[in-house]
This record gives C-alpha cells, structure tokens and sequence, in this order.
C-alpha cells in the first residue's frame, strides 16, 4: 500500500527552465533536484532532450539526467519531443518520457512542426524503440496531450479530437495518457468533463494533469480533478513555466501551494512543506530576478501552522 494519496510531480527543472531568460548552472539543477528529492518529491520531470540549438538551457541534459538517477527512489522523467530525443533519453536510461502531443494543430505545428497525426505515428516509433529494449530498461512512456483545454494560437480545441488522439496513442503503445491544460483555459467543469470523457475510453491509462495558472484558475482545477478521483499532478516550484512556442503561455501551477492544499485537506503528499519553500532559495540564487510565484511562500505558511496529512498520526 502506498505512504502517498497524490502524487505531485515536479516539472520546474523542465517546463520552468525551458522558459527562463537565464541559463541554470548545471550544479544548481543537481542542487535543486536533490533539495526538491529531500523534500519528498517523488517524481521530477528534470529536462527534456531537445536541440540545445533550440532550447540552449537543455544542453545538459544527459548530465542532470545521471545525476538524478543517482538518488534513491526518484523517478526520473524527462520530456521528448521526437524519436531522437526519445532515443538520447533512453541511452540515459530515463525512468518515463513524455511525449508532447499537441490536440491543437497550430500549436502542435509551432511547437513540433508535426501535425497531431504525425507525431502520434512518432511516439508509435518511439514505442516500438523502447520495446526493443530489456524488459528492465524499458522507460514508462507517457503521451502529454497538450492544448487539451484551448490553444491561444488555434483557440478553440475540439473535445472529440482530444478523445481521438488519447485513443490513438494508446493504439501506438503508450502507456499513460496526460492531460495539459498548456495554456491555462480550462475551468472546472471543463476538466471534469473531458477527463472523463477520455477515462470512458482509455480506463486506467488516463493518468495525470499538467495545469498552468495563467488565469488564475490552476487549483481550483486541482479541486474538480481531486472529486472525480485524479491523484496526479504537475506542478512547478515558484510557478515557474510555460510554453516557448505557445503565445502567452505562464506558469504552471506553484508546486508549495498545491503541497498546501492538499496536506491541509488530508491527502498525503508525503512532502515536507517547509523543506520545499526552502528550495526557492537555490531559484533566487542561481537565476536572480527570475519572477517567482507561491501565495503559501509570501505567506510565509510553515508546518506548524496547520495540521499536515503526511504528519498525522
Ligand atoms: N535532440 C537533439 N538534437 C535534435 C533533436 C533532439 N531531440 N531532434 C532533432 N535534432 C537535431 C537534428 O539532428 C538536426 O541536427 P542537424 O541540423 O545538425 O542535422 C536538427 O536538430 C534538426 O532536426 P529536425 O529533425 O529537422 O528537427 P526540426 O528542426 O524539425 O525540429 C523538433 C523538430 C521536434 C526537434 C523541435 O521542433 C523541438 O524540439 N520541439 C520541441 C519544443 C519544446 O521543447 N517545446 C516545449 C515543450 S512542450
Ligand atoms: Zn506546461
């Protein structure tokens, strides 16, 4: 039985540093992903295997992927755009990769220059390379629906075509399904509906969200989510994130404030609030005047402060 009800995934070290003005020193990734480890994280998205042409802060990838691999019992996932990024994070031996599928066929041009289509029949190759691996190497893989909720290049985004796509990629051989609101336009009601539009045809594949706040409306998606029974959650420290090739894309949803809620309505995280504020420090450190978001940090909300799921006896 697990020690955990939700498990929050942090995706700073990815979709915050993909869209910083100011290179990460590589120790101060290692820092943070060890900080954020002993916090109780149990899963860090750490970098994705991109051009470093196109996204420079990435260029270290496989070096911050080593050393995560070295901390026990972390799950090590990064993001892959295409099959050669898939294959560079394999020889990493990378625990999960997810894959970007954008619903949205502007954004999935702008951002892959692949239609959805095309990239589903990439992640089949990519999942036909994976399967050529030894059972004990083989990476989880994950399709990262993106622009599930609206696009702001596209606009609307067709509900049907989100159930098409989920569909499709678990007919290519994917193994969990995600669902990202890229941009911030969904709303509660929207969230339930279409997670569980998809959950009446990809079951148990369907696994987490990856929300953005960009309109203010992240943890009360969280919330809809909890009732119809998601246990998965992106989320970046100080609200780092969004997308370079999506127009107005900001962050995604602050990591300590989602930890504070969920603790505070009883739902074990397993993570150490105090401890995780503590990590913003390495942010302000290693990229100074970088905006930082966290109502719980301004807050200055501590341990002591309320009753912690993870510490109730
Ligand atoms: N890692 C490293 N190098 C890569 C690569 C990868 N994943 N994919 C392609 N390349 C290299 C190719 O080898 C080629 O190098 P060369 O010019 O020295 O021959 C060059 O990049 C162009 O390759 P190509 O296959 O033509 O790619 P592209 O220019 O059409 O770009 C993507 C396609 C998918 C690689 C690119 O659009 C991308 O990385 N998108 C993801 C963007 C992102 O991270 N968005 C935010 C997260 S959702
Ligand atoms: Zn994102």
């Amino acid at each position: 039985m697990s020690d955990i009800d939700v498990l929050v995934s942090e995706v700073g070290p990815r979709d915050g540093l993909q869209n910083t003005k100011q290179f990460m020193p590589t120790e101060y990734k290692k820092k943070w992903i060890t900080a954020a480890a002993a916090a109780g994280l149990r899963e860090i998205e750490v970098c994705s295997f991109v051009p470093p042409k196109l996204i420079p802060q990435m260029i270290d990838a496989a070096e911050v992927v080593a050393h995560a691999l070295t901390i026990p019992g972390l799950t090590v996932a990064v993001l892959a755009p295409n099959l050669k990024g898939s294959l560079r994070a394999m020889e990493a031996r990378v625990h999960k990769i997810t894959l970007p599928i954008s619903v949205s066929h502007a954004h999935s041009l702008s951002n892959v220059r692949k239609t959805p289509d095309q990239a589903v029949e990439e992640a089949r190759r990519i999942c036909t390379a994976r399967d050529e691996l030894p059972a004990a190497q083989r990476p989880k893989i994950e399709a990262g629906l993106s622009t599930v909720f609206g696009c702001t290049i596209q606009g609307e985004v067709k509900e049907s075509e989100v159930v098409r796509l989920a569909i499709a990629c678990v007919e290519a051989g994917c193994d969990e399904i995600g669902l990202a609101d890229s941009v911030g336009h969904a709303n509660p009601q929207q969230i339930r509906r279409v997670y569980r539009l998809v959950q009446a045809e990809v079951g148990g594949r369907l696994a987490g969200l990856h929300l953005h706040n960009t309109r203010g409306l992240g943890l009360a998606n969280v919330v809809a989510a909890l009732e119809i029974g998601v246990r998965t959650f992106d989320a970046s420290l100080g609200g780092l994130g969004g997308c370079p090739f999506a127009p107005g894309a900001t962050g995604n949803i602050v990591t300590e404030d989602l930890v504070f809620m969920l603790e505070a309505m009883g739902y074990r995280t397993g993570i150490d609030l105090d401890k995780l504020i503590a990590v913003r420090s390495l942010l302000v450190e290693s990229i100074p005047g970088e905006p930082l978001y966290g109502y719980v940090a301004a807050a200055g909300v501590s341990n002591k402060d309320f009753a912690p799921a993870s510490q109730r006896k």
